[in-house]
């Protein structure tokens, strides 16, 4: 790692395939869990910043969008500051405009280049990605977009240290406020330009465990945001395996070598997340 903690940097090509500049770029990717992603000249991410700040709006009509279970509809969490509207997949098109359920439908397109990519290295036989990702790496399993900021009237940390469940997060923020976890330290991800942050999750850890190549799933926080003017923001999308799904462990010879439901491994995960509190 260099010290001023510039993180390796990823783009993806036309033929929708993730590329680092080198491949020692790559391996600490991998290793850290944690990239860069140039932004795709056909990702419109100002039309989709430009709603993220409607939301901040106390009157917006956003804001009355319903709850579906815990995870989704407009959100403000216990003991963090984030504030989001988060939808999966399958509701974007009845609650986002157009333009943002294509955007939506575009960072599929990263989180499937993300994953794939992953499996390539890991050398899981390519006839069981999709299998061992609950359809995720073939278009399926699901997805949120969410687009979230912090309500600064409350003391707490932004986001606590916790690692992401899923396969895949993609993390567009306005400001800093990203920290990961490196040796016991949080250091700060600072906010690059024309970048995306990209993220494994513990999903992808699981499915890749007995392979060639497993990647790791950083811890991360976000600091306790006090500028309201403007209000940190951010868009997050995160690729997951179906909660009600089964994630398969397979090696490099293909055989299944242990699984998972979704259900449980995230159950544990909960534990552990409990611990750090
Ligand atoms: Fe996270």
């Amino acid at each position: 790692m260099k010290p001023d903690m510039s993180l390796p940097k990823a783009s993806i090509d036309e033929a929708l395939r993730l590329m680092f500049e080198t491949s020692e770029d790559q391996d600490v990717a991998w290793k850290l869990g944690v990239f860069y992603l140039k932004v795709p000249d056909w990702l419109d991410l100002e039309e989709a910043r430009r709603f993220g700040r409607e939301i901040l709006d106390p009157a917006s009509p956003l804001r009355d969008i319903p709850q579906y279970g815990e995870l989704e509809g407009f959100i403000a969490l216990e003991n963090n500051q984030q504030t989001k509207l988060a939808l999966r997949r399958h509701r974007w098109d009845e609650h986002y405009p157009q333009e943002v359920a294509r955007f939506g439908r575009h960072l599929d397109h990263i989180g499937r280049a993300v994953i794939c990519e992953v499996f390539r290295q890991s050398g899981i036989p390519e006839h069981l990605w999709s299998e061992a990702s609950g359809g995720y790496s073939s278009g399926q399993g699901t997805a949120f977009l969410n687009f979230v900021h912090y309500d600064t009237s409350q003391p707490d940390l932004g986001l606590r240290p916790h690692t992401d469940y899923g396969f895949v997060t993609i993390l567009d923020a306005t400001s800093p406020g990203l920290q990961i976890e490196l040796e016991g330290q949080f250091r700060d991800v600072p906010v690059l330009d024309g970048h995306l942050v990209i993220n494994f999750g513990e999903a992808l850890h699981f499915i890749t465990q007995h392979s060639n190549r497993s990647v790791a799933a950083i811890v991360h926080r976000v600091t306790s945001q006090v500028a309201d003017n403007p209000v940190r923001q951010g868009i997050v999308y995160f690729a997951n395996p179906e909660l009600e799904g089964v994630l398969k462990q397979f090696d490099v010879q293909g055989r299944e070598v242990g699984g998972s439901s979704v259900g449980d491994l995230f159950s544990l995960l909960e534990r552990k997340l409990t611990n750090y509190s």
